[in-house]
């Protein structure tokens, strides 16, 4: 969009945008009629725009915004939506109640940047006349807060949500247990929060850390998260990245005399747990309270970077895979991971975890490639539903440029505004039927060097702008057309105080200046 429309530079870019003459003018008098099915969609509307722009938006019979559910935009699938906003009135049209939650994101982003700051109050507010159909890419567009390394209250977790529904990401993955912390209370194990939430010091910087959640805090962020469209997918990591669960329940590993702190190290840690029964009935008993808290489809399990010498030094795990007829001890791994799987599968879930080749985990796991782009591929061709999270491409926990000053990330090279953007989960030369597998993408920020709430936000945006772009606005992409629609972006995300790294000449160098890895 032009910059004489800065108001249409909407992120992510909607699949159509018709720009129409005149102007929508909201004020105390702007009434919203919603028709049968669209109450949550006019509750998000209120909830969001009433306290920002001091409106109060009431209900009537003949309100000038008008919110309907239309079944001949089934076209448009779930998440897809039409707006047409006239002189007179605004209509918010979709198939479904999804849609017109993404919808209600787009009148924000129409309405001037100061109406989303809260502290604003004008007697009206105007948007632009414009015409939008809009539709996703990808179904799965998301973002993993690993809450395990370093805890983040309940209250920032639904500011993080309101920021991806801003952005028209759907999904919030919950990192919730790892070697350095676990969050998620458990009732039939409450050491496991107890012992297992605290930790001595992080890298070596003597302060102690702690943190954990209730589930009732858990259950009201599930109901933020749905009421903006968001489904929050836990995850509880096994067989490895389990040290804080074995500091709490030494037992449920290979040494069980063996007593273990919350890791303070980070890295993959050889500490796993064990395969005797125990543990399976250990690992179901989380996932049933673990369900219990989240509806999500997906379950994640983890099942990354689990060093097998613990399996190959014990006889009671060299016994167990003999005992199952399993090559040798590191086939214990693919076991274990089946037999939680088929779990997860009877309960009606979707087993999901962290594929390390892409051919490793059963089939019927949706698997989250990270370690190589060609990872992705190979899963697909194996018929694995497939979320691409090419480390390279999307963490977000590597410093985004080579600008003087930047606050400490994960070492390695930067990960370049352009190599997000560029990312592209299902490449033109893939087959379709392997296209097809793939449900989407999504950003990670492991918090290892990341502990407070403004360096989470400086390392996410506008990164995560770029993905969302890309996820939901599809193919090909736009790269200079996207710089421009982010320039005016930043002025929304200024005022929904959101402490972005600036767009800097460095911030916005190309994969081909040579200054950033090639996005594949
Ligand atoms: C991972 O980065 N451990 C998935």
């Amino acid at each position: 969009m032009p910059a004489s429309r800065p108001e249409l530079s909407l992120v992510p870019r909607p699949r159509k945008v018709s720009p129409r003459p005149g102007r929508f003018v909201l004020d105390a008098g702007t009434c919203v009629r919603a028709l049968p099915g669209t109450e949550a969609a006019a509750e998000l509307l209120r909830t969001l725009l009433g306290p920002a722009t001091g409106l109060p938006l009431a209900p009537a019979a003949d309100g000038r915004i008008v919110l309907a559910l239309d079944p001949q935009l089934g076209g448009l699938g779930e998440e897809g939506y039409g707006l047409t906003v006239g002189p007179q009135a605004l209509l918010l049209r979709a198939a479904r109640p999804t849609g017109l939650l993404r919808g209600v994101q787009t009148i924000r982003q129409l309405l001037p940047p100061e109406a989303l700051s809260g502290g604003a109050r004008a007697a009206s507010w105007e948007l632009p006349c414009v015409e939008i159909s809009d539709v996703p890419r990808y179904p799965w567009r998301g973002a993993m807060l690993d809450v395990a390394r370093h805890f983040q209250p309940v209250s920032y977790l639904r500011r993080y949500v309101d920021l991806l529904a801003f952005h028209k990401l759907n999904t919030l993955h919950l990192h919730l247990t790892d070697d350095q912390g676990w969050r998620m209370p458990v009732d039939a194990f409450p050491r496991l929060t107890s012992v297992g939430s605290h930790r001595a010091e992080s890298l070596s910087d003597g302060v102690p850390h702690s943190g954990a959640y209730t589930k009732q805090e858990l259950r009201d962020l599930v109901g933020h998260a749905a009421a903006r469209g968001v489904t929050v997918v836990p995850e509880i990591e096994m067989p490895g990245h389990v040290r804080a669960a074995l500091a709490a329940y030494p037992e449920l590993g290979n040494h069980p005399g063996r007593s273990l702190d919350v890791w303070t190290e980070w890295g993959v840690c050889d500490t796993v747990l064990g395969v005797h029964e125990q543990v399976f009935d250990f690992c179901r008993t989380v996932l049933e309270e673990v369900m219990d808290v989240f509806p999500s489809p997906y379950i994640h399990i983890g099942g990354e970077e689990c060093p097998t010498t613990e399996w190959e030094n014990s006889p009671a795990a060299r016994d167990r895979a003999a005992a199952e007829g399993l090559a040798g001890p590191g086939a214990l791994h693919g076991w274990f991971m089946g037999r939680i799987g088929s779990f997860l599968v009877e309960r009606g879930r979707r087993p999901t975890g962290w594929a390390e080749t892409g051919t490793e985990l059963p089939l019927d796991f949706t698997v989250m490639t990270w370690r190589d782009p060609a990872h992705a591929r190979a899963a697909a061709r194996r018929g694995h539903r497939v979320v691409s999270a090419h480390h390279r491409a999307t963490y977000l926990d590597y410093a985004q440029s080579t600008d003087p000053g930047e606050p400490p990330a994960q070492p390695g090279d930067p990960v370049g505004l352009h190599t997000v953007y560029g990312n592209e989960p299902a490449p033109e030369d893939w087959e379709a039927g392997e296209a097809e597998l793939v449900l989407g993408t999504q950003a990670q920020l492991w918090t290892e060097y990341v502990r407070t709430q403004d360096r989470i936000e400086y390392l996410t945006y506008p990164r995560l702008c770029a993905l969302a772009d890309r996820a939901w606005s599809g193919s090909g992409g736009d790269w200079p057309g996207f710089v421009e629609r982010l320039r005016h972006h930043t002025a929304r995300l200024d005022a929904l105080g959101v402490p972005y790294h600036p767009l800097t000449p460095r911030s916005l160098m190309t994969a081909s200046a040579g200054t950033a890895p090639s996005p594949r």
